[in-house]
């Protein structure tokens, strides 16, 4: 098959997150890729709307859920536009899986944070159902996940899942005025809970996925409570189209995101002419 020849995947569940926030649950059509298919937590994939183009998104499920794979996108365009009215049914584009992974083998053993702004808990979704999913192998979860208000936050159903968890430590957030009568998590911004709640760094790692603005002011944060560069881990969103390291679309500098990344450290991104400017 050509590269850019997609596999058809027919839509068995959609799940309307937010207002503008879809789920689309999605099976190859053909046996022989759903025998065959596997991936890693991190990856991405294109998905296509037939006539209208492709749009990147992770796999935001995880590779331990072996029937099906997920993908979680806000409505901010002419793909996704087409995609979010697609239900039950309907048979879409994928491409993929492309680019690299979070190394799971090398986080066993060590306690892993969580940091986590709005849209972008689905990447981290994945890797934190892939961590529960064989929960024995690694130390503390703890996740810090915040959005603009109640209505904004992503995988509500599952936020309740991992508060019900002893073996999860869980702390929700929304912009001030964004909360709700019945809010039971905390008022403020992202950086302010993570401060507050001051989880220790020891050997462990912190996944930071969010908007520039909360990476930003949450790197500080993670300075202090001790986390070293090589100890932050992140994945990156720069515009793609071939997905594959042919177009150039996707570069920093001589770095291509699409193949080498999406998943880099702190450290990693230090050594990028972007600098730890992400
Ligand atoms: C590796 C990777 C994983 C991603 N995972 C997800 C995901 O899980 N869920 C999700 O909702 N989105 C994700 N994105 C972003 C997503 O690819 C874009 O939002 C989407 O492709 C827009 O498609 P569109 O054709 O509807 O929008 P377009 O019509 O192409 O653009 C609409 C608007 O969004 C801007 N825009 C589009 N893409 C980007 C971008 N990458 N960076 C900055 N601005 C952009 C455009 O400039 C324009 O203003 C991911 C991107 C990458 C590279
Ligand atoms: S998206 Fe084409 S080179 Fe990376």
């Amino acid at each position: 098959m050509r590269l850019y020849t997609p596999h058809l995947m027919e839509i068995f569940e959609t799940r309307q997150e937010t207002p503008d926030v879809k789920t689309l649950k999605l099976r190859f059509v053909e046996p022989q890729m759903r025998e065959s298919f596997s991936f890693l937590a991190g990856q991405f994939g294109l998905y296509s709307a037939f006539g209208e183009g492709e749009s990147t998104f992770c796999i935001a499920s995880p590779p331990t859920w072996k029937d099906h794979i997920e993908c979680t996108f806000r409505a901010v365009g002419k793909v996704t536009e087409v995609l979010r009215r697609k239900e039950a049914g309907d048979v879409i584009g994928f491409r993929g899986p492309y680019g690299n992974h979070f190394p799971l083998e090398e986080y066993r053993g060590k306690d892993l944070l969580f940091v986590v702004g709005g849209i972008a808990l689905p990447p981290l979704r994945c890797l934190i159902w892939n961590v529960l999913d064989r929960r024995d192998e690694f130390g503390a979860v703890r996740i810090v996940y915040g959005a603009r208000s109640v209505a904004d936050l992503v995988y509500k159903h599952e936020l309740d899942d991992w508060a019900a968890r002893s073996d999860v430590e869980l702390v929700t957030t929304v912009d001030p005025g964004g909360e709700t009568p019945d809010w039971k998590g905390g008022i403020g911004f992202v950086p302010t809970a993570l401060e507050q709640y001051a989880p220790p760094s020891g050997n462990g790692l912190a996944f930071v996925c969010g908007p520039p603005i909360m990476i930003k002011f949450s790197m500080p944060v993670l300075d202090k409570l001790g986390f070293a560069p090589g100890q932050i881990v992140t994945t990156l969103e720069n515009r793609m189209k071939c997905g594959v390291g042919k177009c150039g679309r996707c570069n920093i500098g001589g770095t291509y995101v699409c193949k080498e990344g999406p998943v880099f450290t702190a450290r990693e991104l230090e050594a990028l002419p972007m600098g730890s400017d992400y």
